[in-house]
């Protein structure tokens, strides 16, 4: 039987692939997991195969181009000699990184079906490298795994080719896979030296990227009505430092910057913050799931995680330091009901996911 490629390039494949990668192992299906190296520090990458406790991948590219096109285009030939070699009856990719695109465009360039988890999700922001990689992949797919009703809908408005089928997100399947893991395990509480706190992140392109927003940003952080942690990305830092604000972000008092956590401690720190303010997409979803059940206010213009917003999770607030601000003491004055139920599934996409390999590859 050939086997099914599964490829992880970021620290959110990794977590959403896991339970993918768990559940074909209980299959007679043969699995590769290929990490295509796009994070390459050890706590964007090893420490979660580690969390995880997910086999050592059977191949990592180690990428060394400085630009997106040239990260690209490395890793999808890093993926065609490999997919020469391995000859897989698919290629599994997950989200909408330059990883994504990369290894879709080497399966589709060598006649290999593609099967796209967490097909669908839109947020008509252009500005977003990411609103073209998950379009792009979603048209050269022939397998689309979409979470939602909506991602299902998007695909079917743009007359996708591939076959739909609704699974829910693996993320849901990772938090109540690994939570009571995480609850056993994790330290990370001893650390943080507030009783209330907000969890912050912030790394996508379009706001760190630009100082005027990392500006907006560090002034929300000054003004914070209760203390902040926050484990900072490596390309915020990148940038911090570059503009020369990355001391005056460590100095601000009521601030803990972290680096980044490995995920059992990340979700201990979801359970025990008040709100959660973050440009992450994953997050958002996490954030809905039984166990976590947190407010977010979603400090960027657009979400393709609409779902997370209807469901009352999450708040889109965009840049404005005003307005997040506003949001800030509103959501900690404001105790909200929020539902039981996760608008993005019930913990089974994976199964679901691998149940629809089985029927057409094993
Ligand atoms: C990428 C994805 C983004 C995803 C995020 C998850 C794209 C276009 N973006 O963004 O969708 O939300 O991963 O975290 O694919 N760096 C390190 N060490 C690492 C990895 C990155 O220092 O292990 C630094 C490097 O300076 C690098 C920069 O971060 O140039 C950006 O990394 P990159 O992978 O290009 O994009 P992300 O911002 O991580
Ligand atoms: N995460 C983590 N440690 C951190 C920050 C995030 O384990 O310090 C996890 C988080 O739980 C989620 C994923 O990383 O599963 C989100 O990754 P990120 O925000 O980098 O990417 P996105 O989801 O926006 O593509």
């Amino acid at each position: 039987m050939k086997p099914v490629v599964v490829v992880a390039g970021t620290r959110p494949e990794i977590i959403k692939m896991a339970p993918i990668i768990r559940a074909l192992s209980k299959t007679k299906i043969p699995s590769v997991f290929v990490h295509c190296g796009q994070h390459y520090d050890y706590n964007m990458a090893q420490q979660f195969i580690e969390n995880l406790e997910l086999p050592a991948p059977d191949y990592s590219f180690k990428i060394e181009a400085s630009s997106p096109g040239a990260q690209t285009a490395e890793i999808m030939m890093n993926m065609d000699q490999l997919l020469e070699k391995i000859e897989p009856s698919i290629v599994l990719v997950e989200g909408d990184t330059n990883s994504v695109l990369a290894a879709a465009l080497a399966a589709n360039k060598r006649v290999i079906p593609i099967g796209h988890v967490e097909a669908g999700l839109r947020s008509f922001d252009l500005r977003m490298p990411e609103e073209h990689n998950r379009r792009l992949t979603d048209h050269i797919s022939e397998y689309l795994f979409a979470p939602t009703e909506k991602a299902k809908a998007n695909l079917l408005k743009e007359n996708v080719w591939g076959k739909i089928y609704l699974t829910g997100n693996t993320a849901i399947d990772a938090v109540i896979q690994h939570l009571p893991i995480a609850e056993k395990k994790s330290a990370i509480m001893e650390k943080i030296p507030f009783q209330t706190f907000v969890l912050a992140t912030a790394h996508r392109a379009e706001n760190v990227d630009n100082v005027s927003v990392l500006e907006s940003f560090m002034e929300v952080f000054s003004k914070s009505p209760i203390p902040i942690v926050y484990p900072m990305h490596p390309r915020t830092k990148k940038r911090l430092q570059e503009n020369k604000m990355f001391a005056q972000m460590e100095a601000l008092r009521d601030v803990l910057i972290l680096p980044p956590l490995g995920y059992l401690d990340f979700l201990i720190l979801m359970k025990n913050c008040k709100l959660i303010i973050t440009d992450s997409g994953g997050i958002q979803e996490e954030a809905t799931a039984p166990g976590i059940r947190k407010p977010v206010l979603v400090i960027r213009l657009s979400t393709e995680r609409q779902e997370a917003v209807e469901a009352g999770f999450a708040k889109v607030v965009g840049t404005d330091k005003k307005n997040i601000l506003a949001a800030m003491e509103e959501a900690v004055k404001k105790e909200v009901e929020l539902p039981y139920a996760s608008p993005f599934g019930d913990g089974t996409a994976a199964q679901k996911t691998v149940d629809i390999l089985k029927e057409n590859f094993a």
